[in-house]
């Protein structure tokens, strides 16, 4: 299990979650409120998010999303990213 941490709305709020699931994901399942307008498909960049910690934790940046142009750290596609580990974000908000 891996421990996510979402910065949102002035508040902080830390999740369980399993291996493998991506950050959009974990966001859905605890009602954390996360924009993702292509259904998390990678296509739309409504879903970035940006890592605080644990950039290390994350799957490799894919395809999609250097073809979205989010290829810098901190920005991550978080329908893309899946957690290995401990990880802590910034819900972009719109
Ligand atoms: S939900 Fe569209 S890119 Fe992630």
């Amino acid at each position: 299990m891996a421990k996510v941490a979402f910065h949102y709305s002035g508040q902080v709020k830390t999740v369980e979650a399993k291996d493998g699931e991506t950050i959009l994901q974990i966001a859905l399942d605890n009602a954390i409120p996360m924009e993702h307008a292509c259904g998390g498909n990678g296509f739309c960049t409504t879903c970035m998010c940006q890592v605080k910690k644990g950039m290390e934790n994350l799957s490799p940046r894919n395809d999609r999303e250097e073809n979205m142009g989010i290829v810098e750290d901190p920005d991550r596609l978080s329908c893309q990213a899946q957690v290995r580990g401990d990880v802590e974000v910034e819900v972009v908000e719109y």
